[in-house]
């Protein structure tokens, strides 16, 4: 696949076939995914991946969690101002697509349960790294990795969620794959067969121009 068309069609997805993924495929992507820079070459990523009756079992403890009331390991009400509004305007396309009214709390709380859910994907990678580096550039190192498998992921005919909300009760995680302590969890991504009649695929996730976000020093014309 051409890595420009990759990069601009890229998108997540939030609606998976049932088929499984391969362990060859996904460890064919990660193969060539880790090619990834970090600083320093540290390669502080470490990848647990899970499917079948494991994953499951995730599904089944993160919802469990989550209808308790039980506090999530990750906050996304912190964002503020135009940062927020992104949130809001993605919350938005998703809700119309989905056919779930403002008001409709019970469709809502659905919605949620399918982030916690993983999208009910086949497989889920999860990152994380040693506790040792806390305060590093490993947490860069790791958003060029996620996004490198997300890219490679689609030369397979694969989609991805880079996603926060499956590993936001990290004791589920080290329940089911022993992941210890001194292990971080950073980030999941969900992986499989995008299911294109599913009406959140749709979305079209906004960007802000590059012109509001850029500045240029020392061209001339020429340049
Ligand atoms: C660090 C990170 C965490 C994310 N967590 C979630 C999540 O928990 N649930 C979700 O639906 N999408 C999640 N996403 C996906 C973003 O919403 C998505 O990347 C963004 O809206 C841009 O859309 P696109 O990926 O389709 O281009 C996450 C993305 C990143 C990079």
């Amino acid at each position: 696949m051409d890595i420009l068309e990759a990069v601009r069609t890229r998108k997540s997805i939030r609606g998976y076939k049932k088929d499984l993924v391969s362990k060859e495929v996904i460890k064919e992507i990660l193969e060539i995914a880790t090619r990834s820079p970090s600083a320093l070459n540290t390669q502080p990523w470490e990848f647990t991946v899970v499917t079948g009756e494991v994953l499951d079992n995730i599904r089944k403890a993160n919802v469990e969690a989550l209808m308790s009331g039980k506090t999530p390991s990750m906050n996304f009400e912190s964002y503020k101002g135009i940062y927020k509004q992104r949130q809001v305007d993605l919350a938005k396309q998703i809700f119309k697509l989905m056919g779930i009214a403002r008001e409709d709390s019970a469709k809502r709380a659905e919605w949620m349960q399918r982030g916690f859910r993983f999208f009910d994907a086949p497989a889920a990678i999860i990152i994380s790294m040693d506790e040792s580096l806390e305060g590093t550039l490993a947490l860069f190192d790791i958003g060029a990795v996620a996004q490198t498998i997300c890219l490679v992921a689609m030369n397979y005919g694969l989609g991805t969620c880079i996603e926060g909300q499956g590993i936001m009760y990290p004791d589920v995680i080290r329940k089911f794959t022993g992941i210890p302590d001194s292990k971080k969890l950073i980030m999941g991504i969900a992986i499989g067969y995008p299911d294109w009649e599913f009406p959140a695929n749709e979305v079209k996730s906004e960007r802000e121009p590059v012109d509001n976000i850029t500045t240029w020093h020392g061209f001339t014309d020429q340049s």
